[in-house]
Parts: structure tokens; C-alpha cells; sequence
């Protein structure tokens, strides 16, 4: 059976809560690649093959031509900041690409321009910012974005949106009956709840219009029920946390390996320096615990210590992040990686990964909008697992453990694809090329 997915005609505009490091280099990576300046290197949408039947069938067309994809041509961006700065401004500011690389898009991203923003400092402790909407309670402030969002559509005719959080860190909030049920949620946007975050009233203003939604931050956001019964409601797919970068992904590519070997690991300590904006915010103790645990759940999920107690059973896994200016987004990551073989004998190895945070978030950004608007037209809604490949949080239905092993997603993300076009999945079982 193949879904019925209606054609990525038209254009699609690409909201943006966070015009920072992620959304300017994601941006700026876009307008360069239309015009032909750079290629695609990091997105699967765009670079990505997918094999289709047998191996000997030599099929493997690119993802984009076999699934309806919107093109880089129809992406339209628009955002919020608390900042003012255009977007050529604010990448300038970042600091990740180089002013000859921003030079031929300079007037297009001068003309993207912030909407003032919905925040509050208790959420970001380390940033203030005027460029901030006033309202009397958080639906009227979400009633605002609602507007913002309807008027960017209208100017530029799109004919479909998404919406990609990029804003900063919030504080770590646990969920409360105000996230249990729409009701709840809703009065406690009217009672201006604490409880409710500025990243969520972002989430439910694009769920409540349908928009699907992604976040690439590790806070709750739309990572609760509430949100997820109102996209069920409104029939939007939604998709976060935390794009997986930088360490993470080596830790979900390097722990698989491991666990395959059945080798024990004692000790994971990873250390990082980070000096752009990120780092500043990620340096307030509430801001960093949620990133920690965002970044502590990955080894456990893969080694599955109740399993395996004789390999994981001891795993000693710390993270550290140090806000260290001089570096700004070239984020530096050391790891020692205690681990045990045959005889339990010991060994260790060490990874020193000098790395551009930015420049391996932005494809990720590009990846979502683009596979979110393809769930929307597929009528898929709710929590879209199948994109867990791309966050170090992924979210899942509530029964279930999150899946955080890079080529299970991987593969899971590929079968979602051939599912949708009704192609055989592939199990890499291959007995049939002996029988
Ligand atoms: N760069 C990576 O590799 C990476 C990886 C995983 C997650 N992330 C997350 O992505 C987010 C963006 O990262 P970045 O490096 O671009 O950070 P950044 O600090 O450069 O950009 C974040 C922007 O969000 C703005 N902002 C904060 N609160 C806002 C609000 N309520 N509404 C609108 N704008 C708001 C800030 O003013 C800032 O300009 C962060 O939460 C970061 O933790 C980044």
C-alpha cells in the first residue's frame, strides 16, 4: 500500500523561533546553494541515496527525486529574535561563516528581519533582549505569533509552513498537570502558568495553525500531552529534541560499535569548550541541566545496562560544557572512553573533536523542515519517531524508550520512506541471493 502524498508544489515558508548561530548558517547555507555556490554536504534530503528492492536490482535513487520534496528554490525564511539584527547582521555577530562566504547573499539575508520575539528572562537567565512582544497573558502572546505567521504567509503567498526551534537553552522544567491535557494547558496560558515556557507558546501557536513543528533544543517545548493531543487534533506532525551534533553523534556513532562487540565501558567522560552565544546561555546552571540530561540519556539507551550489567552495569558517564569566549562557535570536545575486553582487560581511547557546532546543525535544520512538510502532506500527525535520527532527545510515544542508535534511526528513517511509496522494506535479511 503507498499513502496518498499530495506534490510539494508552491512555496513553503520556514519559521524560525532563533535567528542565531544554527539559523543564520542554516540560512546563509540555503541562498548559497541556490545560486550555486556551494553543495549540500551534510543533508540527507539532498545528498542521500536510498536503496529500493533487491541489491541486485541496482536501484537507489536520491531521496529526492523518489520522495515529493519542496525545493531550495520555494524555501521562503522567516523568524523571531530578541535580538533586532537582520540575519546578515546576526551571522556576522555569530561568527561562523566568513564575510566572503555571507558577501553574494548579504542583500537577502539583510532583508530577513526579525519579528520581536515572545520571552521571558526567567527562561534564559543569561540573555535580555528588548526586541520582545507585550501581551497581558501567554495566549495572547501566542495569538500574536499566530498573526505574525498569518501575515508572513499571506506576503509571500506561501502555500505551506513549518516551524524549526532554534531559539536558545531554556531552564529545566519537569512536566506538571498543566502539560497533561489541552484544557489545562490552555488555562494555564491564560493564567500565565510558570509552568509554560516561551518555546511552548512557539509550539502551540504553529500546532494550533497545523504547522508542523520541530525542536531543536533539549526543553520540553511540545514535548508533552498537551501538545500532543493538540496535534492530533489539528493533524500536524511534531519532532524534536536537541539537534544531535558535535559530541553526541560521536557517542551515538562510536557507543553501537561497542555494544556490538560486546565490549564493556566503565567510563565515558566528555568534556567540551564552547565560546558563541550557545555556551553563554548553556553557562547558567538551570539552562546546563537541560542540556545535561539531554546529552546523559544517549549511553544508556544504547548500552542497556539492565541487559547487559556485566558490560554497562558500572558505565561512570559524565558531560561537562565550559563557556570558554576565545573559541566562539568552533566547539572543541575531548572524551576518555574507559573500556573493558576479554579477561577484563582494559583499554582506553581518546577523541579530540575540533568541531563547527553550526555547520553540522544547519543541514539538520534543512533535513526537518523539509521531511516535516513531507509528513504533513502524507497525513502522518503527532510525534514523528521516524525522525529521531536527527536529536540527542528523540521523542517518542510514551510507552516506548527512545531509539538513540544513529543506524537504527537511520535505517528506520529510510523504511518510513519506502513505506510511504508502498516499496518493500528492506531487512538486510539476504538469504534469498543463496537460496
Ligand atoms: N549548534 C549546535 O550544534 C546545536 C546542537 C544542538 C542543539 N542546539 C541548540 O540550538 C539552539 C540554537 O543554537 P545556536 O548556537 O544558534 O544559539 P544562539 O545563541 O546563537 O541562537 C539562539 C537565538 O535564540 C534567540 N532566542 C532566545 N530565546 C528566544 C525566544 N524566546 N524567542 C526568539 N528568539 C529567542 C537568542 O536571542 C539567539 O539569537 C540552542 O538551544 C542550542 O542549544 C545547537
Amino acid at each position: 500500500m503507498s499513502y496518498k502524498i499530495e506534490d510539494a508544489n508552491g512555496k513553503l515558508g520556514v519559521l524560525l523561533p532563533g535567528l542565531g548561530a544554527v539559523a543564520t548558517t542554516f540560512i546563509a547555507g540555503c541562498l548559497a546553494m541556490r545560486k550555486g555556490l556551494a553543495e549540500p554536504i551534510g543533508s540527507l534530503t539532498q545528498t542521500g541515496t536510498i536503496r529500493l528492492g533487491k541489491r541486485t536490482d541496482k536501484r537507489s535513487p536520491k531521496i529526492r527525486d523518489f520522495v515529493s520534496l519542496a525545493s531550495l528554490d520555494d524555501l521562503v525564511f522567516g523568524g523571531w529574535d530578541i535580538f533586532p539584527e537582520n540575519t546578515y547582521e546576526a551571522a556576522m555577530k555569530a561568527g561562523v561563516l566568513d564575510k566572503e562566504t555571507l558577501e553574494p547573499i548579504k542583500e537577502e539575508m539583510e532583508a530577513i528581519k526579525p519579528w520581536p520575539a515572545v520571552f521571558d528572562q526567567n527562561y534564559v537567565k543569561r540573555l535580555h533582549g528588548e526586541h520582545v512582544k507585550k501581551g497581558a497573558n501567554w495566549m495572547e502572546l501566542a495569538e500574536q505569533l499566530m498573526e505574525d505567521i498569518q501575515n508572513f504567509q499571506k506576503e509571500h503567498g506561501l502555500s505551506r509552513m513549518v516551524m524549526v526551534w532554534c531559539g536558545s537553552t531554556e531552564i529545566f522544567l519537569e512536566k506538571t498537570e498543566a502539560h497533561k491535557s489541552l484544557a489545562a494547558f490552555e488555562k494555564a496560558m491564560k493564567d500565565n502558568d510558570p509552568s509554560i515556557a516561551p518555546s511552548m507558546i512557539y509550539a502551540y501557536a504553529a500546532i494550533k495553525l497545523g504547522i508542523p513543528y520541530a525542536n531543536g533544543a533539549p526543553n520540553l517545548s511540545a514535548d508533552c500531552p498537551a501538545l500532543d493531543e493538540l496535534a492530533m487534533e489539528t493533524r500536524t506532525p511534531v519532532a524534536g529534541k536537541d539537534f544531535k551534533t558535535g559530541q553526541t553523534l560521536m557517542k551515538t556513532i562510536l557507543a553501537p560499535g561497542f555494544k556490538s562487540r560486546l565490549l564493556g565501558v566503565n567510563g565515558w567522560f566528555s568534556t567540551n569548550i564552547l565560546g558563541n552565544r550557545d555556551g553563554e546561555v548553556l553557562d547558567d546552571p538551570d539552562s546546563f541541566k537541560t542540556k545535561e540530561e539531554s546529552k546523559l540519556s544517549v549511553l544508556g539507551s544504547i548500552f542497556q545496562p539492565h541487559l547487559y550489567p556485566e558490560l554497562y552495569g558500572e558505565l561512570y558517564h559524565k558531560v561537562r560544557i565550559n563557556y570558554y569566549p576565545p573559541r566562539g562557535d568552533n566547539k572543541e570536545s575531548w572524551d576518555n572512553i574507559d573500556i573493558v575486553g576479554w579477561l577484563g582487560y582494559p583499554m582506553s581511547i581518546k577523541i579530540n573533536f575540533l568541531c563547527r557546532d553550526s555547520i553540522l546543525a544547519a543541514p539538520i535544520v534543512l533535513d526537518l523542515a523539509l521531511f516535516l512538510d513531507l509528513a504533513k502532506r502524507s497525513e502522518m500527525r503527532g510525534i514523528q519517531e521516524w525522525l529521531s535520527f536527527y536529536f540527542k532527545s528523540p521523542m517518542c510515544a510514551p510507552d516506548l524508550y527512545p531509539e538513540h542508535d544513529l543506524f537504527i534511526q537511520l535505517m528506520k528513517l529510510k523504511n518510513t520512506l519506502r513505506h510511504l511509496k508502498g516499496e518493500e522494506l528492506i531487512t538486510h535479511l539476504g538469504l534469498e541471493y543463496y537460496d
